[in-house]
C-alpha cells in the first residue's frame, strides 16, 4: 500500500533549523527595547501644508511636496481627465502593452527639462536605482559613493555584485583614491545630487572632473533637486553645467517637488535602449498607471514655468535660517528645502518632536540607522505650500524648547 503524503509528513523529523519568523521578532524587539522602532501614522486628511492624524490637525514640515504641487487642482483635472478616456491601472509592463501615449509624452516632456537626449520611466525611484546599477554593472565592478547616499543606491551595488566603495561625504580626494586604486576595470561613481537627510549638495563640477580623469561613469540621483534647484527647476547638474556628457547617468524621482509618484533616468539614446534591454526593475513590473503619468506631466510644465514657487520657497528658507541662527540652533549646512536641526541623541530627537507635535507641528525624528549613530536630528522640510507665518509658528515652537545646548 503507498504511504499517503500526510503520514510521510508526520514520520518526518522537523529539523533544528531557526525559525526566520522567530528571529525577525527578535531583532523588532531589540529595535523597541532600544526605543528606535519605526512607526506608521495613518493621516485622514490633507490640505495645504497641515494633515489630520488621530484627530488632530497638524502643520507638517517634513513632506517632500516641495513646490506644493502634490494637491494642485490642474494635477487633479489632468489625472482624472486621463483615467476617464485610459482607465486606473496600465494593464502591464512597459513592454507587452503598458506603456501608453501618456508615458512617451512625460518621457519626451523630461528629457527635454533636464537637456538631455532620452528619458526613461520608472515606477518608483527606488526600482530606478536598483535597475539602472543592476544594468551598467557587472560582478566585481568597482561602484564608487558617497557614504551619505540614498539606501537605494548603496543597495543596487550590491544587487548588481559590484564591488561597493564608500567615500567620507563630498570628499572628492577619497572618491579619487578609490577609483584610481582600479584603474583597468569600468567604474561607477554614483551620487545624491542633493543628500536627502542633510539636505547639501554634492560637489557635482568636482565629481564630474575627477570621472572624465578616470574614465568612470557618473550616475546623479537628483531625487530632491529636481524642481527645487536651477534657473527652471532642472535640478543640480543643470544648476552646475553639467551636460549629458558630464553626467552621463541622470536620475529623479517624480515623488518629491513634482507632487507625483515614479521616476525617471535619462541620457543618452544608447543608454535608454540598454536599460530598456537589461534594468529587470523596468522590464518585470507594471507599468505606473497612464493618469499618474499625465498628472505628472502637467507638474513639469507647471514646475518648468511657475518661477514663483521656487522664488517662495528659497524666500522660506532665508526667513527658516535666519530666525534659527537667531535662536543658536544647530543648523545643518543647507540652502535647499532640507533644512535638519542636528541634535545628536535619538531620545533628544525624538523628545523634540513629541514635544513640537504638543504644540500642533509635524516634524519627524530622523535617527539610526537612517543616520549615522549620534546625528539624530529633526529633518525640517520647507514647501512653497508654506506661508511666513507657518515658518514663523515653527520658530517659536523651536524658541521654547531646550535645543541650543546641543552636544553633538
Ligand atoms: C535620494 C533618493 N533617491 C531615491 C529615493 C527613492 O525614491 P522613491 O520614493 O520614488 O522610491 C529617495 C526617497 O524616496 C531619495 O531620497
Amino acid at each position: 500500500m503507498r504511504t499517503s503524503w500526510r503520514k510521510k509528513a508526520a514520520d518526518t523529523a522537523v529539523a533544528a533549523r531557526p525559525d526566520l519568523l522567530e528571529r525577525l521578532a527578535v531583532q523588532t524587539a531589540d529595535r523597541v527595547r532600544a526605543q528606535l522602532q519605526r512607526r506608521l501614522r495613518i493621516v485622514t486628511g490633507v490640505e495645504g501644508p497641515f494633515v489630520e492624524t488621530g484627530g488632530r490637525r497638524l502643520l507638517t514640515f517634513c513632506s517632500n511636496d516641495y513646490l506644493g504641487l502634490a494637491r494642485d487642482p490642474r494635477l487633479i483635472a489632468a489625472w482624472k481627465q486621463a483615467a476617464d478616456v485610459s482607465g486606473v491601472g496600465s494593464g502591464s509592463a512597459h513592454l507587452i502593452c503598458g506603456h501608453r501615449s501618456e508615458h512617451a509624452e512625460l518621457e519626451e516632456a523630461l528629457a527635454e527639462w533636464t537637456g538631455r537626449e532620452r528619458a526613461l520611466l520608472f515606477s518608483t525611484g527606488y526600482m530606478a536605482n536598483l535597475g539602472v546599477m543592476q544594468a551598467l554593472l557587472q560582478r566585481g565592478e568597482p561602484c564608487v559613493q558617497d557614504k551619505l547616499n540614498h539606501a537605494c543606491l548603496l543597495d543596487g551595488a550590491q544587487l548588481a555584485g559590484a564591488t561597493l566603495k564608500r567615500y567620507p561625504h563630498a570628499d572628492v580626494e577619497a572618491a579619487a583614491r578609490q577609483l584610481h586604486g582600479d584603474a583597468d576595470a569600468c567604474a561607477l561613481l554614483a551620487t545624491d545630487g542633493v543628500f536627502s537627510m542633510d539636505g547639501d549638495i554634492a560637489p557635482l563640477r568636482e565629481l564630474a572632473e575627477l570621472c572624465s580623469r578616470e574614465g568612470a561613469t557618473l550616475m546623479v540621483d537628483d531625487a530632491h533637486g529636481l524642481g527645487v534647484l536651477g534657473d527652471d527647476g532642472a535640478g543640480s547638474a543643470t544648476e552646475a553645467s553639467l551636460s549629458e556628457r558630464e553626467v552621463p547617468v541622470l536620475m529623479a524621482t517624480l515623488g518629491k517637488a513634482l507632487g507625483c509618484s515614479g521616476a525617471f533616468v535619462a541620457g543618452s539614446a544608447s543608454l535608454i535602449d540598454g536599460l530598456i534591454q537589461f534594468a529587470r526593475t523596468y522590464i518585470y513590473t507594471t507599468a505606473m498607471p497612464p493618469a499618474l503619468a499625465a498628472a505628472t506631466h502637467c507638474a513639469v510644465t507647471l514646475a518648468r514655468t511657475e518661477n514663483w514657487r521656487r522664488e517662495k520657497l528659497q524666500a522660506l528658507i532665508r526667513r527658516f535660517r535666519h530666525g534659527a541662527q537667531q535662536l543658536g540652533l544647530p543648523l545643518m549646512p543647507s540652502r535647499t528645502a532640507i533644512q535638519p536641526l542636528l541634535l545628536g541623541d535619538a531620545q533628544r530627537a525624538m523628545d523634540t518632536s513629541r514635544a513640537l507635535e504638543a504644540q500642533g507641528l509635524l516634524v519627524v525624528a530622523i535617527r539610526p540607522p537612517t543616520v549615522p549613530q549620534g546625528q539624530a536630528r529633526l529633518r525640517i522640510t520647507l514647501s512653497a505650500a508654506h506661508e511666513e507665518a507657518h515658518v514663523d509658528r515653527l520658530l517659536d515652537a523651536l524658541a521654547s524648547l531646550p535645543l541650543t545646548d546641543a552636544t553633538v
